[in-house]
């Protein structure tokens, strides 16, 4: 796993119940997001900040507002919103829409959710600028890291405001031919 960020193939960490970061591994290069884009202080790795900056500017011709509802994650703070997630839910919802310490790619400053000018990120399904997003974010280098009808595989149900930047070749690659990060990296082992 670790591999996958030191080599060229950086952006390609997988990050899922079976691939675990450091619990004090911080991301080098981590960047606050403009104001306009975020719905508070939220940082990403750089190369993610400016792709997601510039898709939020395209968005933004077209009368769509997207806006960053979440970013980077220390391990440390994606323990408290798991913790929080079984209080509220119980055990079993929490574990399939939230990782624990350690196993969300949100520690990786990789990951983005989006929302529009709502921040309701739990309806963006529904609205005008997630039909514009599913189809185009893989031009920015983002891809739908949770799909509809693949639990099976990432282990999460569907969240359609999760995006993971990955670079825009593999992205638009997994775009076209329909399938995940874990399906990706599997056939390229
Ligand atoms: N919601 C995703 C799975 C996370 O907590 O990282
Ligand atoms: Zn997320």
């Amino acid at each position: 796993m670790k591999d996958y960020f030191f080599m060229k193939k950086k952006y390609l960490v997988l990050v899922n119940k079976q691939n675990k970061l450091d619990d004090n591994y911080i991301p080098s290069d981590l960047i606050k997001l403009k104001k306009e884009y975020s719905s508070k202080d939220i940082y990403l790795k750089k190369v993610v900040k400016n792709s997601f900056e510039k898709m939020a500017r395209d968005a933004i011709k077209l009368n769509l507002v997207l806006i960053a509802v979440s970013g980077y994650r220390s391990s440390k703070y994606q323990e408290l919103l798991f913790n929080k997630y079984v209080k509220e839910k119980g055990y079993k919802y929490a574990n399939m829409c939230s990782a624990k310490k350690g196993y969300s790619e949100h520690q990786t400053g990789l990951a983005v959710d989006i929302a529009n000018k709502t921040l309701d990120y739990d309806n963006f399904e529904n609205t005008e600028e997630f039909k514009w997003v599913k189809d185009n974010a893989h031009k920015y280098g983002f891809i739908l890291r949770y799909p509809k009808n693949k639990t099976n595989i990432t282990g999460y149900k569907y969240e359609p405001w999760h995006f993971r930047y990955v670079d825009k070749n593999i992205a638009k690659y997994i775009y076209i031919n329909n399938i995940t990060l874990e399906e990706y990296i599997k056939s390229k082992d």
